[in-house]
């Protein structure tokens, strides 16, 4: 096969990545994909089903396609219990409406959690974030 088709081949068959920036003019709440990220501790991800309200014909794809934040197993982490505390999500994701590709914004490493509980006067004891026993 000519190497152009080839090429034209392989680009279709590949589904381009969900973006944020290209889906931004249509003012949706982040919870209408990201159900948990109010009132849950994972803020969790839309399914193809939920793409194919508005693309009918969407194939089934991986979703999500990459993880940008993740805390391991053995650390306490809510969505809830910011989102009470007022926090917005730009706070720790940044302004993703206007990224065309993620990028992480705060680290979930230890110490950016502690360095804003500080600033917050939010727990810091080791058994807010673990749990006792792990
Ligand atoms: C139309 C659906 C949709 C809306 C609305 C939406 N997102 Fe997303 N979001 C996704 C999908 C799909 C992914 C996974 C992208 C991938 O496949 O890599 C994602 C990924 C993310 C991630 C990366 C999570 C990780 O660990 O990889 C963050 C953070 C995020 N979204 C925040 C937001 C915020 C904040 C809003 C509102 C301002 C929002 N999203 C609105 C569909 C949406
Ligand atoms: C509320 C309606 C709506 C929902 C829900 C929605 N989209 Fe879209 N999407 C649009 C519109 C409008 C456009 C821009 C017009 C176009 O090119 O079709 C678009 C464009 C796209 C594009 C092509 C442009 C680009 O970004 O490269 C992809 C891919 C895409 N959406 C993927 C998804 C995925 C994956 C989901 C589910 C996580 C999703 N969309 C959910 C309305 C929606
Ligand atoms: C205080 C910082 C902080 C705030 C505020 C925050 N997040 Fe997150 N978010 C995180 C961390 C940390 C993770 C990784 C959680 C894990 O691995 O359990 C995460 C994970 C995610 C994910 C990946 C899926 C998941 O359930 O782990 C999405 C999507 C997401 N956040 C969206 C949002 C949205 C939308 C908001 C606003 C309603 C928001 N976040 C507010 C820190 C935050
Ligand atoms: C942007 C600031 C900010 C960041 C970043 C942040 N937190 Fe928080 N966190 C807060 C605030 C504010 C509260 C609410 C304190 C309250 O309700 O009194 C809170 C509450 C919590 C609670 C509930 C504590 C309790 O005793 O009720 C846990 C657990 C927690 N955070 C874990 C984490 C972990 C783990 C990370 C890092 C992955 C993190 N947080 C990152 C600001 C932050
Ligand atoms: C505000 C939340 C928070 C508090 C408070 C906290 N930790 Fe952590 N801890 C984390 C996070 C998030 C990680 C995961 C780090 C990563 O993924 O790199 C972690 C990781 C660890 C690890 C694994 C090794 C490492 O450094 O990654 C140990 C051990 C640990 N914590 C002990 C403690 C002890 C002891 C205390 C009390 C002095 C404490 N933690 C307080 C959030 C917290």
């Amino acid at each position: 096969m000519p190497a152009l088709l080839f090429l034209l081949t392989a680009l279709l068959a590949a589904a381009p990545p969900f973006s944020h920036k290209t889906h931004a003019p249509l003012k949706l709440k982040c919870v209408q994909c990201h159900a948990g990220a109010e009132k849950q501790e994972r803020a969790t991800f839309p399914t193809v089903e939920n793409c194919r309200v508005c693309h009918p014909s969407m194939e089934t794809r991986d979703i999500p396609s990459q993880r940008l934040y993740k805390v391991p197993d053995f650390v306490v982490f809510g969505h809830n219990r910011h989102a009470a505390a007022k926090l917005e999500c730009s706070t720790c994701h940044g302004e993703v409406y206007q990224q065309a590709e993620l990028k992480v914004e705060r680290p979930t490493h230890m110490k950016a959690c502690m360095d804003c509980h500080k600033e917050h006067k939010a727990s810091n004891t080791c058994t807010a974030c673990h749990e006792l026993g792990q």
